[in-house]
């Protein structure tokens, strides 16, 4: 089957201009003004977009946390992905105590298998930074596929620093990236103590108790270990302006400290905690959301280069059955997470390329071409002859109410209800496959479970 898109703005990270843009199979063949091919199809794209698909380096599917499991599978994630113009997903799976890195990537492509509408990889979260385990980084990435390891200083499956030193200097001499959920867990505990002491236990105080500064101290301590190591490490879901500004200091100082924020830090602020009936419960997610002049900086950060991809922290939990399964009394016990793969890209483009915040050609670095090339995906990110065909025609002046009724996430509520959109994917098409088109009000899924595949990932550059 083969594909020629005529006449759109195709999108790079470094520039745009009106093509045709020529798939055949799985991979993009052509791109250049006037192309000659004859396809079996040919879709008219003046006046749209052609971007590369999304990639969300930040998933949390079918995942067992806090004594209940994220509501999306990997059908219905992989589904509201695509709708969304996500067409590459990298989900974490944490290893067991005992279990090898290669346990935990088998796990997670097992769940996906027959199931993934759009093409996979896993990131290993080690949890058990075990002498083996530590060993075994050089063959999860050249072997497994696998070149980045997610560890978390907060959680009960928590590693120390020396582990996560250990982790970057193994990562720096076989091309692999550590990545860390920056939040000090003894700065958490300690504000989770005086808290309840004084009995105030409301989803606001989840916000007070994972105190800006237990980020920043965190990301301090990543800092020291990269300078300590040379090695590199990637913040995820960075949420504030002063953790941002600890980055930037150690990027300053020449130290290869990478950061990705989410659209909920860009966009949501954390008022919404104190919405009525409890609904604050929905925002609980680590870490929580900030004021207003966090998000300011945030847009700063990606707009100027200090932050270089954004992903979801996709963890959806239903309100009801989920998020008060634990009753409503603490808000230590509510399953910590958000939905948001489908919204994603038809937010960074709202958010922030209508609105100036950043250009056209940044959301494509942010969400496809820099993630692919920070995650080792050879052969996405970028509309480009010989990259998968992974392509969204995109409809820059579409309108589109977000209503949790019309998205395809297995979840009751989404964050943005009642937001309104300009700007949403036409044809969604994942290695040429059409997988999701705009229909009547709303993006359809037209693909087929099972036909994403596991990619295996390329090592990182040498340094
Ligand atoms: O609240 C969150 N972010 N839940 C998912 C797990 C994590 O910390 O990323
Ligand atoms: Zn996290
Ligand atoms: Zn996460």
């Amino acid at each position: 089957m083969s594909v020629l898109l005529k006449n759109g703005l195709v999108v790079t990270s470094t520039g745009s201009a009106v093509a045709d843009v020529f798939m055949d199979g799985e991979t993009i063949k052509a791109v250049g003004s006037g192309l000659p091919m004859k396809a079996d199809e040919t879709v008219d794209a003046s006046g749209k977009y052609i971007l590369p698909g999304a990639i969300d380096p930040h998933t949390h599917i079918d995942m067992p946390f806090m004594g209940t499991t994220s509501s999306d599978d990997w059908k219905t994630g992989s589904i509201a992905a695509a709708c969304g113009g996500t067409t590459c997903i990298i989900d974490f799976n944490l290893q067991g105590k005992g279990e090898s890195l290669k346990d935990a990537v088998e796990k997670q492509k097992a769940k996906a298998a027959g199931k993934s509408v759009v093409d996979f990889s896993i990131h290993p979260g080690v949890t058990d930074a075990r002498p083996d385990v530590i060993d075994e980084v050089k063959k999860a990435i050249h072997e497994y596929g696998t070149p980045s390891f997610k560890i978390f200083l907060f959680y009960d499956f928590r590693v120390d620093d020396y582990a996560m030193i250990r982790l970057l200097e193994e990562t720096k001499t076989h091309g692999g990236l550590v990545q860390v959920h920056a939040e000090s867990f003894d700065i958490i505990r300690r504000l989770n103590e005086q808290f309840a002491a004084t009995g105030k236990l409301g989803p606001m105080q989840h916000a007070r108790a994972h105190a800006i500064l237990a980020e920043e101290q965190a990301i301090q301590r990543c800092a020291a270990a990269v300078e300590l190591t040379g090695s590199r490490i990637y913040i995820v879901h960075l949420s504030s302006g002063q953790g941002l500004w600890k980055v930037r200091e150690a990027r300053d100082r020449g130290l290869h400290v990478y950061a990705e924020t989410c659209p909920q830090y860009l966009t949501l602020t954390e008022e919404r905690y104190d919405e009525p009936d409890w609904n604050g419960a929905k925002y609980v997610m680590s870490p929580p959301l900030r004021p207003r002049e966090s998000q300011d900086e945030m847009w700063l950060g990606l707009r100027d280069g200090d932050v270089q991809t954004v992903g979801t922290d996709h963890c959806p939990f239903n309100f009801k059955g989920q998020k008060d399964m634990n009753g409503k009394a603490d808000y230590k016990v509510i399953p910590n997470g958000a939905p948001g793969i489908e919204t994603m890209l038809m937010l960074l483009h709202t958010e922030g390329v209508v609105k100036g915040r950043i250009s056209l050609e940044r959301m494509v670095d942010v969400l496809s071409t820099g993630t692919a090339r920070m995650f080792g995906l050879a052969n996405k990110g970028a509309i480009a002859p010989g990259k998968d065909a992974d392509v969204v025609v995109f409809d820059p002046k579409r309108k589109f109410t977000i209503t949790q009724k019309k998205l395809h996430m297995n979840v009751d509520y989404t964050p943005w209800e009642g937001w309104e959109m300009t700007g949403m994917p036409e044809i969604v098409y994942s290695r040429g496959k059409k997988v999701a088109e705009w229909s009547g009000d709303q993006v359809k899924f037209v693909g087929s479970a099972g036909a994403g595949k596991f990619v295996k990932r390329v090592p990182l550059a040498a340094y």
